[in-house]
């Protein structure tokens, strides 16, 4: 019986205890006086003004206490341009819900004690100068659904606790230098995760295929780190994803076709190189080839911004992508791409800026790239275009293909193929002749003008007629087209077609 008394009566009075220490809201004041102390920086004076203790701190600026018991709930300074550290006291604030520091000067470490803040909902520490490692302790604060220590200092990995913090709806460790990998079962308890961001670390290793049962998902930026491998074909799997953000990256590989079925999606931000950031942006991400897969794309209806540029992206980019009603932003630049661009649908609003850096590509002059006509296929060629290419005005090199009709008979070639049906000339001709039969270049002898050159007909003292392209080696891309043209002449086999080249 004693024993029950004895039981009883210690039961009670630990229950007063706690009762009088959890409602003692001077301890919430002796912590805001003690976070106050360690600021050594407040310009425009706010807390050394206002934060004084003649007055509750419930009405202190930045300061919200809840209701029923003035305790604080709230702390909000953000934008005040305080700097130094975050006292260890904050552990103090135990009722603390919200705690917004971002755009500040606060250096030093995230303390520890910030673990005890158990009710805590959101962290706003983004925009300051924070340095350390991210405390595995927050990892405890179970009620936590906002945390974003974006564009601070901070190193070391992501503490796997709290990427096992199953409340956790937005994570931001954006611009940092966090390195380290993510924990390929990054997913399993992170049910209500909407938004991952932690571009701009140096964050190695694969991207974990598990990321795709994070169903939630609205948006993955993963920009701007080392990570390699390929793109798990899982992320196909978050239907909600509107933005994914993967540029800059080392990713190989192909862009899975699963992603066309993330039907929300807005944004691709696959700025593989020109750094997969598009406000970031330098150079590249996925080195190897990638193929991707028109239909899949074309499925994306809503996709309104889609950056593949700097990648090694080949063939035609697919006509279905006309039908993608939304996109505004296409940036395929700096890929291997070929044939025709399309212009129909949102393509007819884009301008070369948007496919630079792709000889191959051909199309309608808007794009500035080189016609489809008359070069790309051997069809074309056998209008009667005859081709010359020689120096630019620059005179730095001059190479000439020539493509004929000739009139006069002559010994077989032997360097044609067999099936060649007649005979073919192949005729040397200096760069003054040509000069001479296209008068000067003049422009009345003008039959086309391209994205990196003239074409003009020529007539030559013998009779021949021919074409001459003069490409100019003042523009970008020009040696390089120059020598693809030569290679597709070369390969192409035609009676009519013979090849010289003068450097
Ligand atoms: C409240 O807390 C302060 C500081 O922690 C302490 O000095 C004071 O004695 C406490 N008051 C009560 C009633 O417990
Ligand atoms: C502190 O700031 C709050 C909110 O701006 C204001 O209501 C209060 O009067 C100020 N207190 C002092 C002592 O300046
Ligand atoms: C962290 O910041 C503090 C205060 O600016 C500085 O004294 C300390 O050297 C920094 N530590 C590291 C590891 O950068
Ligand atoms: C992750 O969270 C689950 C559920 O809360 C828990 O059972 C597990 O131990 C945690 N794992 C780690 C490594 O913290
Ligand atoms: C974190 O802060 C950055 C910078 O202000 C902001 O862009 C981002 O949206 C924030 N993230 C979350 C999850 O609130
Ligand atoms: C990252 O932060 C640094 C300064 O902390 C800033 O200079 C840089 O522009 C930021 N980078 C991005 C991509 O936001
Ligand atoms: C995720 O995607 C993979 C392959 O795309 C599929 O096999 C798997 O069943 C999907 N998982 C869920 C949970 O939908
Ligand atoms: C894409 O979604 C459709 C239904 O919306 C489904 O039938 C198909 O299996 C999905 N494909 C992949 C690769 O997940
Ligand atoms: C497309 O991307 C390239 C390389 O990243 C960049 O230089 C160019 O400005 C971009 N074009 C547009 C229209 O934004
Ligand atoms: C092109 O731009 C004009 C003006 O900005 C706009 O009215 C038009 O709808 C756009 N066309 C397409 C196909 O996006």
């Amino acid at each position: 019986m004693g024993k029950n008394v004895i039981f009883t009566l210690l039961t009670m009075l630990y229950f007063f205890i706690y009762v009088v220490t959890s409602l003692n809201s001077s301890t919430d004041e002796y912590a805001l006086l003690a976070f106050k102390s360690k600021i050594t920086s407040d310009p425009n004076k706010v807390l050394a003004k206002n934060w004084s203790q003649g007055t509750s701190f419930c009405n202190w600026i930045g300061i919200t206490c809840g209701t029923r018991h003035q305790r604080v709930r709230g702390l909000n300074l953000a934008n005040m341009d305080l700097g130094g550290t975050i006292a260890r006291e904050i552990g103090g604030l135990s009722f603390l819900r919200s705690m917004i520091i971002r755009n500040n000067n606060f250096c030093g470490f995230i303390p520890d004690e910030m673990s005890k803040l158990s009710q805590l909902r959101e962290i706003e520490m983004q925009y300051n100068e924070l340095n350390g490692t991210i405390p595995t302790s927050l990892g405890f604060l179970e009620n936590l659904q906002k945390l974003n220590l974006s564009h601070n200092k901070l190193i070391g990995d992501i503490p796997y606790r709290i990427l096992n913090l199953s409340s956790l709806v937005e994570i931001s460790f954006g611009n940092n230098s966090l390195s380290g990998s993510l924990p390929t079962d990054i997913c399993y308890n992170l049910p209500k995760l909407e938004m991952l961001r932690i571009s701009v670390n140096q964050i190695s290793g694969n991207i974990p295929p598990s990321l795709g049962t994070c169903t939630n998902l609205k948006l993955l930026s993963l920009s701007y780190n080392n990570f390699a491998g390929s793109i798990p074909m899982e992320i196909g799997n978050l239907s909600k994803l509107q933005i994914l953000n993967l540029g800059r990256n080392n990713l190989i590989g192909s862009i899975p076709y699963e992603i066309g079925n993330s039907s929300a999606l807005e944004y691709l931000y696959l700025h593989l190189g020109s750094n997969i950031l598009t406000e970031f942006g330098k150079s590249n991400i996925i080195k190897q080839s990638i193929t991707w897969s028109p239909e899949s794309l074309g499925d994306l209806i809503a996709l309104q911004y889609l950056d593949l540029s700097k990648n090694n992206l080949y063939g035609e980019i697919p006509r279905s992508l006309e039908k993608l009603k939304e996109l505004v932003y296409f940036n395929v630049s700096f890929n291997e791409l070929s044939g025709e661009i399309p212009n129909g649908g949102p393509f007819m609003n884009l301008t070369i800026d948007f496919f630079v850096g792709n000889i191959k590509l051909c199309g309608s002059s808007q794009y500035k790239v080189m016609p489809c006509k008359g070069y790309a296929t051997s069809s074309s060629i056998k209008t009667r275009n005859l081709k010359y290419i020689l120096p630019s005005i620059a005179l730095v090199t001059i190479l000439v293909i020539i493509l004929v009709y000739l009139m006069r008979r002559h010994n077989r070639n032997t360097l044609l193929p067999a099936q060649s049906t007649s005979p073919i000339t192949i005729k040397r001709i200096s760069y003054y002749e040509v000069l001479n039969a296209t008068n000067n270049f003049d422009e009345e002898n003008l039959i086309g003008i391209g994205s990196i050159g003239k074409v003009y007909k020529e007539i030559f003292s013998d009779g021949m007629i021919a074409a001459i392209k003069v490409f100019n080696l003042d523009l970008e891309g020009a040696n390089k087209s120059f020598y693809i043209e030569c290679l597709i002449l070369c390969n192409i086999r035609h009676r009519n077609l013979g090849v010289g080249i003068y450097a």
